[in-house]
């Protein structure tokens, strides 16, 4: 027996499930033919939860480019592969075939290897949302170069640490990035950032903006002028499964953003399957996922899930609200998009701006729409299946996570039942489970930690650099079992509804910030003694950040000083991290061991000021009512 790699019914879907969790090698390695490989694997599945260790397709070679590129041109080669939609409304879009980007991509590669890059060397990507930060993700992946993108929104010093963290050689970069009406000096930060990073040899910058930048001769190169002086053929560089294809940040409970490192040949498989699935994209359709690919959902569903399928993804460089809050709603119809794929935070910032603004557009293009990043709530699922879906498409609530390298919870197009706010069921291959605190399984309907049982393909192999916190910091909890950090409820027909993180992130308009993070970046101001942040509900962020800090003396000036630790996040961090809330206090509630009681803070924070528990084992219970009180509050 066999699976179909594409499932079109629901009983399709139950028996996959089914083999999936039966044989899962089998079931796998049906999956896995469906790709083009150098060199066939010899061993499916190896695995170890605890240390942890994880391999998969074993023996296996393949270029995950030859996939998403080669191996469409014959069928494939004039088809649309990427749509940009650029920022501007009045700046042209582009649409490049599967031809056009094959050779863009060897062109770039051959750049990357003129000077000096290898297979195994990491590059560092900070870039807006163009076609040549596409095209440099693929010419990395061509030659087994690990990429390492990060989010425009970061800082010169956040940018440092992930470059120094995995020892890059190579920057690529941009003039600068237009987002809406702002503009990022993404050349002006990574100068900023190159002082302090010894590996870094040589910067490629490209032109998007055209704002005058200082190059530095030697170092510094326009990719446009790279690229006219190389071949646009590249052989593809034949990749083992288990060899890194990237390396991509993530904030944890603790310490720095730590960075997830994917495979080349798992990862693959993953993207691809899940994509096919989740979206059931038809050969024709226009695939439009809003997220930034500095982030997990645009690394797997804007260019390597719907390339993998042959798909044609739009690639959008602005903001839902610019220039005004109609923005999605117009390139949808322009573009005739018929799978949209956002975030519950734009879907409710969209639905305050207007309730009815959708229906101002001709949508009758759109089959599915999806969301991604956080728990959406019912009035926005509905505003969204109602307004925009016209009740007419399915609604996937996507949940995963970048560890987790590709969707793992989500209905799968129309071929499994909807239920508002709820993730669903899991995909084939995937073991979703809930465990008490103890780590004892619950069965049936329950609420709990949720946690995968079994390895799937994508799953995070380490954390570069230190696999003792990659163990620590999912694999040691419950012992065994991959821990997602986030809490979950099952209900009597299975189905999944994501409460939230039940560790010390905050996910703020689908960003996970660590409070540890923004406390560390808080603690840098020369006047902070100490302080301790904790996420509130945010109407349309979703959590908001709120900061409790205690200074070394009186500032009378609070406004300012605020200002000041507002300034300090932006700049240790950058924007995404900056506090909604700040109150300054003069102690935080500790235990007589000198933790912080967060539980109570969460509570003040929430406005649940008569539901704070137990204080009494609290060093100083004077504080909690001083910060009841609100004093020095300045929201
Ligand atoms: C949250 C994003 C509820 C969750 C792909 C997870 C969600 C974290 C959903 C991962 C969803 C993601 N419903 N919560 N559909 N999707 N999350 O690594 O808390 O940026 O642990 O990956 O986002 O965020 P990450």
């Amino acid at each position: 027996m066999s699976t179909p790699y594409r499932l079109k019914t629901w009983d399709e879907y139950v028996a996959a499930h089914r083999r999936s969790i039966d044989d899962p090698e089998a079931f796998w390695d049906d999956v896995a033919t469906n790709y083009s490989w150098r060199k066939p694997w010899t061993s499916v599945l190896e695995w170890d939860f605890v240390k942890p260790e994880v391999k998969w397709f074993g023996g296996g070679q393949l270029n995950i480019t030859e996939n998403c590129l080669d191996r469409h041109l014959a069928t494939r080669g004039d088809k649309t592969a990427i749509i940009w939609e650029a920022n501007d409304i009045d700046h042209p879009s582009k649409h490049i075939t599967y031809r056009e980007l094959h050779a863009q991509v060897c062109r770039m590669a051959n750049v990357l290897k003129k000077h000096g890059v290898k297979k195994g060397d990491r590059v560092c990507l900070y870039m807006p949302m163009v076609p040549s930060l596409a095209i440099s993700v693929l010419a990395c992946a061509r030659i087994g170069a690990i990429h390492s993108v990060v989010f425009g929104g970061f800082s010169a010093n956040s940018l440092v640490d992930r470059i120094n963290d995995s020892q890059c050689s190579v920057v690529i970069t941009s003039d600068g990035i237009r987002r809406g009406a702002k503009n990022i000096p993404a050349k002006t930060v990574v100068d900023e950032a190159l002082p302090s990073c010894p590996t870094i040899g040589c910067v490629l910058v490209s032109k998007c903006t055209d704002d005058a930048v200082p190059m530095q001769a030697g170092r510094d190169h326009w990719i446009e002028d790279e690229l006219k002086a190389v071949d646009a053929i590249c052989p593809a560089e034949p990749m083992d499964s288990e060899d890194p294809l990237f390396i991509l940040y993530t904030s944890g409970s603790t310490g720095k953003p730590k960075g997830v490192v994917h495979t080349c040949g798992g990862y693959m498989v993953y993207a691809g399957y899940s994509f096919a699935n989740v979206f059931q994209c038809e050969e024709n359709d226009v695939f439009w996922c809003t997220a930034d690919i500095g982030w997990i959902t645009g690394h797997s569903y804007i260019i390597y899930g719907p390339l993998l399928n042959g798909a044609t993804s739009l690639m959008f460089a602005g903001i839902p609200t610019y220039p005004d809050a109609t923005r999605f709603w117009q390139v949808i119809e322009k573009h005739k998009v018929n799978q949209f794929y956002t975030a519950p935070t734009a879907i409710r910032s969209l639905m305050a701006a207007g309730h009815d603004l959708p229906s101002r557009f001709a949508m009758p293009s759109l089959k599915l729409l999806g969301t991604v990043g956080e728990p959406i709530n019912e009035e926005a699922w509905h505003w969204y299946h109602e307004q925009v879906g016209k009740k007419r498409c399915a609604v996937v609530d996507t949940w995963w996570q970048t560890e987790t390298g590709g969707i793992m919870l989500s209905g799968l197009g129309d071929i499994t039942p909807m239920k508002p706010a709820h993730a669903g069921l899991p995909l084939p291959g995937i073991r979703t489970i809930l465990v008490d605190q103890q780590g004892n399984e619950l069965h049936g309907e329950a609420e709990g930690y949720l946690c995968i049982d079994f390895p799937w393909p994508s799953v995070i192999r380490t954390t570069w650099g230190d696999h003792e916190r990659c163990r620590l910091n999912y694999f040691a909890q419950y012992p065994g079992r991959y821990f997602t950090g986030d809490g979950a409820k099952r209900d009597a027909d299975g189905f999944f509804r994501i409460i939230g993180r039940v560790d010390d992130v905050i996910n703020v308009s689908g960003h996970r910030i660590g409070t540890a993070e923004v406390e560390n970046a808080i603690d840098e101001h020369p006047d902070v003694v100490e302080s301790a942040v904790v996420g509130y509900p945010h109407d349309i962020k979703g959590q908001g950040i709120y900061a409790f800090v205690i200074c070394d003396h009186v500032r009378t000036d609070k406004d300012a000083l605020r200002k000041e630790v507002i300034a300090t996040v932006e700049r240790i961090i950058g924007k995404i991290a900056r506090p909604d809330k700040i109150q300054f206090v003069s102690g935080l509630p500790k235990t007589r061991s000198g933790k912080i009681m967060r539980r109570i803070l969460r509570k003040v924070a929430e406005g649940e000021m008569n539901a704070l528990g137990d204080t009494s084992t609290l060093l100083d219970p004077g504080v909690v009512e001083e910060i009841k009180a609100g004093k020095g509050m300045i929201a």
